[in-house]
């Protein structure tokens, strides 16, 4: 190991105005407000309305978010990473237009893809470069506008999913704050249970797979559910414990959000009261890569200089696992 470390400096986030309720999706589909929010504890998602704009828009706001409030000058970024299932376009990187857009001119730039572990993926690929010593200012952003793949006439996944981004800025930190363990895992079995068909390079699209809907997502959801709960919660006291922590030395659990009830158990494997753990699963849903950076957004008022965050995600693939970090600063208000 070096003995750089890797903290997060700053934070941004960016949600569309729109409100999908509860309410409106009664209108849409076959569901009502007790249902979703007793299964997943989800009572509104954000949409990105506008048929001109892509997910490069929501990492836009986001990054630039981050670039106002914490006075960066993003000429001097050298990385900018966009953990993303929903690109612009399946070929031309979306970050290389992130990075052109918020005037990041000497930054390279690309993509990662690992559906709702993709951020907490980013973290480790971000922490890695500081670390080295290669790079001084890496920029991750989790942006996913996920009704652009979502079947609004399925309801098991159309009440789920929502459209957000986040970011935050890496740096070395000389006071030993910063990233500190990861567990991070796959199993290639999860493509049966959580998937677009079409589209990729096993399926190309045509005429056939759009008329049978085969470029939305599938979601077996009953089976994922099985796989999540057990599995992050399993990386969780993982790291816990082989860190020696109990959970009084944890101030903060940041899980994936995905459902309110995966996000429970997890917390309840390492003992955390509620008061420890982020939420925001009900304003927006699941908006894959974007949920850990809009929970930081949320909470960075909270946070205090020292204090010790186990983050846990689950997502598509399967991929899933967990990363212990020390906060290294304190927001001015
Ligand atoms: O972030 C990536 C990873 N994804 C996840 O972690 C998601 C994991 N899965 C889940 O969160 C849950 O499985 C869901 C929220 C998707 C579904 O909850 P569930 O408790 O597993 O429900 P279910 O699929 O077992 O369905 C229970 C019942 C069924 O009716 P019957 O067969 O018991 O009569 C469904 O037809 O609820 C019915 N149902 C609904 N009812 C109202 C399914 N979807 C809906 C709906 N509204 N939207």
């Amino acid at each position: 190991m070096s003995n750089i470390k890797a903290a997060i400096t700053a934070v941004g986030a960016f949600a569309p105005e729109y409100r999908l309720t509860n309410a409106i999706l009664e209108t849409m589909v076959d569901t009502n407000d007790e249902w979703i929010i007793s299964r997943t504890g989800i009572k509104e998602r954000r949409i990105l309305k506008d048929a001109d704009k892509g997910t490069s828009y929501l990492a836009i706001q986001a990054a630039k978010d981050l670039i106002k409030s914490s006075n960066l000058d993003p000429s001097t970024i050298d990385l900018v990473l966009v953990a993303t299932i929903t690109p612009d376009m399946p070929v031309a990187s979306t970050s290389a237009f992130v990075a052109s857009e918020i005037g990041a001119v000497n930054a390279f730039s690309y993509d990662l893809m690992a559906a709702c572990s993709g951020f907490l993926f980013g973290m480790s690929t971000a922490t890695s470069y500081i670390e080295s010593g290669r790079y001084k200012k890496v920029l991750l952003i989790g942006a996913d506008k996920m009704s652009s793949i979502i079947n609004y006439e399925d309801r098991a996944t159309c009440i789920i999913f929502g459209d957000g981004a986040g970011a935050v800025l890496f740096e070395s930190n000389s006071e030993d704050y910063g990233f500190e363990d990861e567990i991070l895992l796959s199993d290639g079995i999860g493509r049966n249970f959580l998937k677009i068909d079409a589209g990729g390079s096993l399926l190309p699209s045509s005429h056939e797979t759009v008329d049978n809907k085969q470029h939305y997502v599938f979601q077996d959801g009953k089976n994922v559910f099985k796989y999540a709960v057990s599995k992050m919660a399993d990386v969780t006291e993982q790291i816990v414990k082989r860190n020696n922590l109990t959970n009084e030395d944890i101030d903060w659990l940041v899980p994936h959000q995905a459902n309110k009830r995966i996000i429970d158990a997890t917390a309840r494997r390492v003992d955390l009261p509620e008061e420890k753990v982020m939420i925001n699963i009900h304003k927006y849903g699941n908006t894959t890569s974007a949920t850990l950076p809009l929970l930081l957004k949320e909470y960075e008022t909270q946070l205090k200089k020292g204090d010790r965050l186990v983050f846990a995600a689950f997502g598509g693939g399967f991929t899933w696992g967990s990363i212990l970090l020390t906060w290294a600063y304190d927001k001015q208000t």
